[in-house]
Protein backbone atom coordinates (compact mmCIF):
# COMPACT_ATOMS: atom_id res chain seq x y z
CA UNK A 1 0.00 0.00 0.00
CA UNK A 2 2.46 2.32 0.77
CA UNK A 3 4.30 1.27 -2.03
CA UNK A 4 1.55 1.97 -4.17
CA UNK A 5 1.37 5.68 -2.31
CA UNK A 6 5.29 6.32 -3.11
CA UNK A 7 5.63 5.37 -6.26
CA UNK A 8 1.87 6.11 -8.23
CA UNK A 9 0.01 8.54 -6.00
CA UNK A 10 3.27 10.69 -3.94
CA UNK A 11 4.79 11.51 -7.47
CA UNK A 12 1.33 12.47 -8.71
CA UNK A 13 0.84 14.78 -5.95
CA UNK A 14 3.88 16.24 -5.83
CA UNK A 15 3.94 16.71 -9.34
CA UNK A 16 3.90 20.21 -11.47
CA UNK A 17 0.45 20.77 -12.95
CA UNK A 18 -1.49 18.61 -10.43
CA UNK A 19 -3.91 20.76 -8.99
CA UNK A 20 -2.47 20.92 -5.53
CA UNK A 21 1.05 21.60 -7.40
CA UNK A 22 2.79 24.41 -4.88
CA UNK A 23 0.17 24.65 -2.51
CA UNK A 24 0.92 21.90 0.29
CA UNK A 25 -1.95 23.15 2.25
CA UNK A 26 -4.30 22.75 -0.05
CA UNK A 27 -3.09 18.99 -0.72
CA UNK A 28 -3.15 18.64 2.70
CA UNK A 29 -6.61 19.64 3.17
CA UNK A 30 -7.58 17.00 0.94
CA UNK A 31 -5.56 14.38 2.28
CA UNK A 32 -7.05 15.23 5.28
CA UNK A 33 -10.86 15.53 3.75
CA UNK A 34 -10.38 12.11 2.08
CA UNK A 35 -9.56 10.46 5.79
CA UNK A 36 -12.61 12.35 6.97
CA UNK A 37 -14.65 10.49 4.75
CA UNK A 38 -12.77 6.86 5.91
CA UNK A 39 -13.28 7.92 9.43
CA UNK A 40 -16.68 7.80 8.72
CA UNK A 41 -16.99 4.27 6.78
CA UNK A 42 -17.56 2.08 9.96
CA UNK A 43 -17.32 -1.61 8.74
CA UNK A 44 -14.04 -0.74 6.37
CA UNK A 45 -12.52 1.20 9.21
CA UNK A 46 -13.19 -2.37 11.81
CA UNK A 47 -11.95 -4.35 9.22
CA UNK A 48 -8.56 -2.25 8.49
CA UNK A 49 -8.34 -1.95 12.21
CA UNK A 50 -8.34 -5.17 12.81
CA UNK A 51 -5.84 -5.93 10.07
CA UNK A 52 -3.74 -3.21 10.65
CA UNK A 53 -3.69 -3.36 14.64
CA UNK A 54 -5.07 -6.47 16.24
CA UNK A 55 -5.07 -8.97 13.05
CA UNK A 56 -3.16 -12.47 14.39
CA UNK A 57 -1.38 -12.21 11.41
CA UNK A 58 0.86 -9.65 12.62
CA UNK A 59 3.43 -11.14 14.48
CA UNK A 60 3.82 -9.55 18.00
CA UNK A 61 2.87 -5.96 18.05
CA UNK A 62 4.49 -5.10 21.42
CA UNK A 63 1.77 -3.48 23.20
CA UNK A 64 2.78 -1.10 26.19
CA UNK A 65 1.10 -0.22 28.97
CA UNK A 66 2.28 3.10 30.01
CA UNK A 67 0.72 6.03 32.30
CA UNK A 68 -1.77 2.98 33.33
CA UNK A 69 -3.06 3.36 29.52
CA UNK A 70 -2.47 0.67 26.77
CA UNK A 71 -1.41 1.13 23.79
CA UNK A 72 -1.49 -1.58 20.86
CA UNK A 73 2.20 -0.54 19.59
CA UNK A 74 4.27 1.94 20.16
CA UNK A 75 3.94 4.44 17.17
CA UNK A 76 1.70 7.27 17.38
CA UNK A 77 0.53 9.99 14.84
CA UNK A 78 2.13 13.48 16.29
CA UNK A 79 -0.01 16.55 16.84
CA UNK A 80 -0.69 18.89 14.10
CA UNK A 81 -1.98 16.65 11.93
CA UNK A 82 -5.73 16.15 13.55
CA UNK A 83 -6.15 19.61 14.46
CA UNK A 84 -9.60 19.70 14.21
CA UNK A 85 -10.31 16.39 15.54
CA UNK A 86 -12.75 15.37 12.82
CA UNK A 87 -10.24 12.32 11.94
CA UNK A 88 -8.52 10.16 15.39
CA UNK A 89 -11.13 7.38 15.08
CA UNK A 90 -9.60 6.01 12.31
CA UNK A 91 -6.02 6.15 13.84
CA UNK A 92 -6.12 2.44 14.28
CA UNK A 93 -7.92 1.89 10.78
CA UNK A 94 -4.60 3.23 9.61
CA UNK A 95 -2.29 1.34 12.22
CA UNK A 96 -1.41 3.99 14.70
CA UNK A 97 -0.72 2.34 18.09
CA UNK A 98 -2.21 5.99 19.67
CA UNK A 99 -2.96 9.83 18.35
CA UNK A 100 -2.63 12.96 19.55
CA UNK A 101 -5.22 15.66 18.13
CA UNK A 102 -4.86 19.26 18.24
CA UNK A 103 -3.33 21.90 19.22
CA UNK A 104 -6.18 22.98 20.50
CA UNK A 105 -6.62 26.54 21.73
CA UNK A 106 -9.07 28.43 24.21
CA UNK A 107 -10.40 30.43 21.54
CA UNK A 108 -11.12 29.47 17.81
CA UNK A 109 -8.29 30.84 15.49
CA UNK A 110 -7.31 30.86 11.97
CA UNK A 111 -3.56 30.84 12.25
CA UNK A 112 -1.00 32.76 10.47
CA UNK A 113 -1.00 34.40 6.62
CA UNK A 114 -0.75 31.46 3.86
CA UNK A 115 1.79 30.01 2.50
CA UNK A 116 2.42 28.51 5.79
CA UNK A 117 3.58 24.96 4.88
CA UNK A 118 6.84 24.18 2.70
CA UNK A 119 7.60 20.73 1.36
CA UNK A 120 11.34 19.50 0.54
CA UNK A 121 11.16 16.25 -0.89
CA UNK A 122 14.56 15.70 -1.18
CA UNK A 123 15.39 16.12 2.19
CA UNK A 124 12.25 14.82 3.15
CA UNK A 125 11.52 17.96 5.82
CA UNK A 126 8.96 20.35 5.97
CA UNK A 127 9.14 23.82 7.53
CA UNK A 128 5.22 25.15 8.70
CA UNK A 129 4.05 28.29 10.52
CA UNK A 130 0.85 27.09 10.65
CA UNK A 131 0.01 28.98 14.34
CA UNK A 132 -2.36 26.54 15.46
CA UNK A 133 -5.72 27.12 13.24
CA UNK A 134 -8.40 25.00 14.90
CA UNK A 135 -12.28 25.84 15.99
CA UNK A 136 -11.52 26.02 19.48
CA UNK A 137 -11.96 23.79 22.78
CA UNK A 138 -15.11 23.94 22.92
CA UNK A 139 -15.78 23.07 19.82
CA UNK A 140 -13.40 20.77 19.53
CA UNK A 141 -14.70 19.03 22.94
CA UNK A 142 -18.10 18.48 21.68
CA UNK A 143 -16.66 16.98 18.40
CA UNK A 144 -14.51 14.74 20.79
CA UNK A 145 -17.69 13.67 22.69
CA UNK A 146 -19.09 12.00 19.71
CA UNK A 147 -16.38 9.72 18.95
CA UNK A 148 -15.99 6.73 21.09
CA UNK A 149 -15.87 7.12 25.19
CA UNK A 150 -12.56 6.83 27.01
CA UNK A 151 -11.54 2.93 27.88
CA UNK A 152 -13.80 1.72 24.74
CA UNK A 153 -10.91 3.14 21.94
CA UNK A 154 -8.93 0.73 20.52
CA UNK A 155 -5.68 3.07 20.89
CA UNK A 156 -5.42 6.01 23.34
CA UNK A 157 -6.48 9.43 22.47
CA UNK A 158 -3.86 12.70 23.55
CA UNK A 159 -5.29 16.22 23.43
CA UNK A 160 -2.27 18.83 22.62
CA UNK A 161 -3.08 21.99 24.42
CA UNK A 162 -1.65 25.31 23.62
CA UNK A 163 -2.12 29.33 24.48
CA UNK A 164 -4.41 31.30 22.16
CA UNK A 165 -2.57 33.30 19.74
CA UNK A 166 -4.38 36.48 21.39
CA UNK A 167 -4.20 35.82 24.90
CA UNK A 168 -1.08 37.64 26.73
CA UNK A 169 1.31 35.96 28.25
CA UNK A 170 0.51 37.06 31.07
CA UNK A 171 -2.51 34.99 31.04
CA UNK A 172 -1.23 32.15 29.27
CA UNK A 173 -1.82 30.07 32.41
CA UNK A 174 -5.97 30.99 32.54
CA UNK A 175 -6.04 30.07 28.59
CA UNK A 176 -4.71 27.05 28.92
CA UNK A 177 -6.56 25.99 31.86
CA UNK A 178 -9.74 27.01 30.47
CA UNK A 179 -9.03 24.95 27.27
CA UNK A 180 -7.41 21.57 29.89
CA UNK A 181 -11.09 22.06 31.82
CA UNK A 182 -13.13 21.20 28.55
CA UNK A 183 -11.09 18.71 26.93
CA UNK A 184 -10.21 17.00 29.99
CA UNK A 185 -13.04 14.55 30.08
CA UNK A 186 -12.49 13.63 26.64
CA UNK A 187 -8.53 12.75 26.65
CA UNK A 188 -7.01 9.81 27.65
CA UNK A 189 -3.73 11.73 28.11
CA UNK A 190 -3.16 15.65 28.13
CA UNK A 191 0.10 17.26 26.51
CA UNK A 192 0.94 20.61 26.84
CA UNK A 193 2.39 22.03 24.08
CA UNK A 194 4.77 25.44 24.51
CA UNK A 195 7.29 24.41 21.96
CA UNK A 196 5.45 25.76 18.88
CA UNK A 197 8.14 28.54 17.47
CA UNK A 198 5.36 29.92 15.48
CA UNK A 199 3.12 31.65 18.39
CA UNK A 200 5.04 34.68 19.17
CA UNK A 201 7.16 33.96 22.94
CA UNK A 202 5.36 30.85 23.37
CA UNK A 203 8.96 29.20 23.87
CA UNK A 204 9.86 31.80 26.97
CA UNK A 205 7.33 29.27 29.01
CA UNK A 206 10.20 27.10 28.91
CA UNK A 207 11.80 29.24 31.83
CA UNK A 208 11.44 27.40 34.90
CA UNK A 209 9.81 30.11 37.09
CA UNK A 210 7.10 30.30 34.22
CA UNK A 211 6.66 26.43 33.24
CA UNK A 212 6.46 26.00 37.17
CA UNK A 213 3.42 28.16 37.51
CA UNK A 214 1.56 26.65 34.51
CA UNK A 215 2.21 22.87 35.23
CA UNK A 216 1.35 23.08 38.43
CA UNK A 217 -1.92 24.97 37.73
CA UNK A 218 -2.73 22.32 35.00
CA UNK A 219 -2.14 19.55 37.32
CA UNK A 220 -3.88 20.85 40.34
CA UNK A 221 -6.77 21.46 37.90
CA UNK A 222 -6.54 17.82 37.42
CA UNK A 223 -6.28 16.62 40.10
CA UNK A 224 -9.20 18.54 41.43
CA UNK A 225 -10.94 16.95 38.63
CA UNK A 226 -10.58 13.95 39.16
CA UNK A 227 -11.36 14.06 42.86
CA UNK A 228 -14.79 15.99 41.49
CA UNK A 229 -15.74 13.07 38.88
CA UNK A 230 -14.19 10.32 40.89
CA UNK A 231 -11.68 9.31 38.42
CA UNK A 232 -8.06 8.58 38.39
CA UNK A 233 -5.79 12.22 37.61
CA UNK A 234 -5.10 12.03 34.00
CA UNK A 235 -1.58 11.39 32.45
CA UNK A 236 -0.15 14.77 31.96
CA UNK A 237 2.79 15.58 29.51
CA UNK A 238 4.93 18.31 28.35
CA UNK A 239 6.15 18.86 24.48
CA UNK A 240 9.65 20.68 24.43
CA UNK A 241 11.35 22.79 21.73
CA UNK A 242 14.72 20.79 19.92
CA UNK A 243 16.40 24.14 20.12
CA UNK A 244 16.44 23.97 24.10
CA UNK A 245 20.60 23.83 25.90
CA UNK A 246 21.03 20.78 27.99
CA UNK A 247 21.19 22.94 30.63
CA UNK A 248 17.58 24.03 30.16
CA UNK A 249 16.30 20.89 29.62
CA UNK A 250 17.74 19.66 33.18
CA UNK A 251 15.45 22.95 34.31
CA UNK A 252 12.54 21.27 32.61
CA UNK A 253 12.94 17.94 33.53
CA UNK A 254 13.08 19.22 37.22
CA UNK A 255 9.91 21.03 37.08
CA UNK A 256 8.16 18.10 35.66
CA UNK A 257 9.08 16.58 38.98
CA UNK A 258 8.10 18.40 41.34
CA UNK A 259 4.83 19.37 39.19
CA UNK A 260 4.69 15.07 39.08
CA UNK A 261 4.38 15.24 34.80
CA UNK A 262 3.72 11.91 33.83
CA UNK A 263 6.56 12.14 30.49
CA UNK A 264 7.64 14.25 27.82
CA UNK A 265 7.27 14.51 24.08
CA UNK A 266 10.90 15.05 22.35
CA UNK A 267 10.42 17.09 19.88
CA UNK A 268 8.69 19.86 18.42
CA UNK A 269 9.61 20.99 15.12
CA UNK A 270 13.20 23.25 15.25
CA UNK A 271 14.11 27.55 14.16
CA UNK A 272 17.35 25.83 13.17
CA UNK A 273 18.15 25.02 9.37
CA UNK A 274 20.60 21.76 9.48
CA UNK A 275 20.76 20.39 6.05
CA UNK A 276 18.81 22.97 4.66
CA UNK A 277 19.38 24.47 1.01
CA UNK A 278 20.00 28.39 1.47
CA UNK A 279 16.07 29.64 0.23
CA UNK A 280 14.57 27.66 2.73
CA UNK A 281 11.99 30.37 4.40
CA UNK A 282 13.44 31.79 7.77
CA UNK A 283 10.07 31.83 8.96
CA UNK A 284 8.30 28.80 10.92
CA UNK A 285 9.68 25.75 11.95
CA UNK A 286 11.50 22.83 10.31
CA UNK A 287 10.17 18.96 10.76
CA UNK A 288 11.33 15.76 8.94
CA UNK A 289 14.83 13.95 8.64
CA UNK A 290 16.84 16.92 9.07
CA UNK A 291 15.36 17.19 12.43
CA UNK A 292 16.26 13.76 13.95
CA UNK A 293 19.88 14.20 14.94
CA UNK A 294 18.99 16.52 17.51
CA UNK A 295 15.33 14.92 17.96
CA UNK A 296 17.57 11.96 19.33
CA UNK A 297 20.65 13.56 21.23
CA UNK A 298 17.65 15.19 23.40
CA UNK A 299 15.95 11.66 23.36
CA UNK A 300 19.26 10.42 24.85
CA UNK A 301 19.98 13.08 27.27
CA UNK A 302 16.52 13.03 29.05
CA UNK A 303 16.99 9.13 29.22
CA UNK A 304 20.08 9.03 30.68
CA UNK A 305 19.39 12.69 33.31
CA UNK A 306 16.43 10.66 34.27
CA UNK A 307 17.87 7.07 34.92
CA UNK A 308 15.06 5.87 32.30
CA UNK A 309 12.36 6.78 34.99
CA UNK A 310 10.72 9.64 32.52
CA UNK A 311 8.74 8.02 29.44
CA UNK A 312 10.05 9.69 26.58
CA UNK A 313 7.72 10.12 23.81
CA UNK A 314 10.24 10.79 20.62
CA UNK A 315 9.48 12.75 18.27
CA UNK A 316 11.06 14.30 15.23
CA UNK A 317 12.70 13.23 11.54
CA UNK A 318 11.46 9.52 11.92
CA UNK A 319 11.22 9.06 7.66
CA UNK A 320 12.31 5.13 8.39
CA UNK A 321 12.13 2.29 10.53
CA UNK A 322 15.93 2.65 11.14
CA UNK A 323 15.16 6.04 12.15
CA UNK A 324 12.20 4.32 14.57
CA UNK A 325 14.87 2.05 15.75
CA UNK A 326 17.02 4.48 16.77
CA UNK A 327 14.98 5.99 19.14
CA UNK A 328 13.62 3.02 20.50
CA UNK A 329 17.69 2.26 21.26
CA UNK A 330 17.95 5.28 22.66
CA UNK A 331 15.53 4.28 25.04
CA UNK A 332 11.81 6.16 23.80
CA UNK A 333 8.93 3.90 25.44
CA UNK A 334 6.83 5.82 22.01
CA UNK A 335 7.19 7.40 18.99
CA UNK A 336 5.83 9.76 17.00
CA UNK A 337 5.36 10.68 13.32
CA UNK A 338 4.36 13.65 11.28
CA UNK A 339 6.39 14.38 8.49
CA UNK A 340 7.31 10.87 7.31
CA UNK A 341 3.77 10.18 6.88
CA UNK A 342 3.54 12.78 4.18
CA UNK A 343 6.34 11.37 2.47
CA UNK A 344 5.77 7.70 2.87
CA UNK A 345 2.37 7.49 2.92
CA UNK A 346 -1.32 7.20 5.39
CA UNK A 347 -0.13 3.60 6.55
CA UNK A 348 3.71 4.66 7.14
CA UNK A 349 3.01 4.38 10.97
CA UNK A 350 2.18 0.77 10.61
CA UNK A 351 4.80 -0.80 8.64
CA UNK A 352 6.77 0.80 11.28
CA UNK A 353 5.36 -0.54 14.28
CA UNK A 354 5.15 -4.02 12.27
CA UNK A 355 9.11 -3.26 11.33
CA UNK A 356 9.75 -2.66 15.13
CA UNK A 357 7.74 -5.82 16.22
CA UNK A 358 9.91 -7.96 13.52
CA UNK A 359 13.41 -5.69 14.78
CA UNK A 360 15.77 -7.32 16.96
CA UNK A 361 16.51 -4.12 18.91
CA UNK A 362 15.89 -4.78 22.52
CA UNK A 363 14.52 -1.36 24.40
CA UNK A 364 16.48 -0.65 27.11
CA UNK A 365 14.25 1.59 29.19
CA UNK A 366 12.02 -1.05 31.13
CA UNK A 367 11.46 0.47 34.26
CA UNK A 368 8.17 1.73 34.34
C1 LIG B 1 2.35 21.08 9.23
C2 LIG B 1 2.71 20.77 10.66
C3 LIG B 1 1.88 21.24 11.68
C4 LIG B 1 2.19 20.95 13.01
N1 LIG B 1 1.35 21.38 14.00
C5 LIG B 1 1.62 21.06 15.29
C6 LIG B 1 0.73 21.44 16.33
O1 LIG B 1 -0.32 22.04 16.10
N2 LIG B 1 1.06 21.10 17.60
C7 LIG B 1 2.20 20.41 17.91
O2 LIG B 1 2.44 20.11 19.08
N3 LIG B 1 3.05 20.02 16.94
C8 LIG B 1 2.79 20.33 15.64
N4 LIG B 1 3.65 19.94 14.67
C9 LIG B 1 4.91 19.26 15.06
C10 LIG B 1 4.81 17.74 14.99
O3 LIG B 1 3.86 17.24 15.90
C11 LIG B 1 6.18 17.10 15.31
O4 LIG B 1 6.52 17.41 16.64
C12 LIG B 1 7.28 17.61 14.39
O5 LIG B 1 6.81 17.81 13.09
C13 LIG B 1 8.46 16.63 14.33
O6 LIG B 1 8.05 15.38 13.86
P1 LIG B 1 8.18 14.93 12.31
O7 LIG B 1 9.60 15.24 11.88
O8 LIG B 1 7.85 13.47 12.32
O9 LIG B 1 7.21 15.73 11.55
C14 LIG B 1 3.36 20.21 13.32
C15 LIG B 1 4.19 19.75 12.29
C16 LIG B 1 3.88 20.01 10.97
C17 LIG B 1 4.79 19.50 9.88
Amino acid sequence: MDYLYESLLRPLLFRKGFPFYGDVEKAHDASYQALRLFAKMRPLTSLMQKWNLTAPTVPAQKPLELFGLKFPNRVGLAAGFDKQARIWQAAGALGFGHVEIGTVTRHSQGGNEKPRIFRFPEQEAAVNSMGFPNDGSEEIARRLALGPKKGTRVCPLGVNIGKSKLTLMENAVEDYLGTFRLVAPHADYVSVNISCPNIPNLRELHERSRLIELLGAIQSENRSLAEKTSTKPLPLLLKISPDLTFPQIDDVLSVLEETDFSGIIATNTTTTRPGMPADVPEKGGLSGAPLMRRAIDIVRYIVRATDGKLPVIGCGGICSGEAADRFMAEGAALIQIYTGMVYRGPLFGRDLARAYAWSQTEWPGKIW
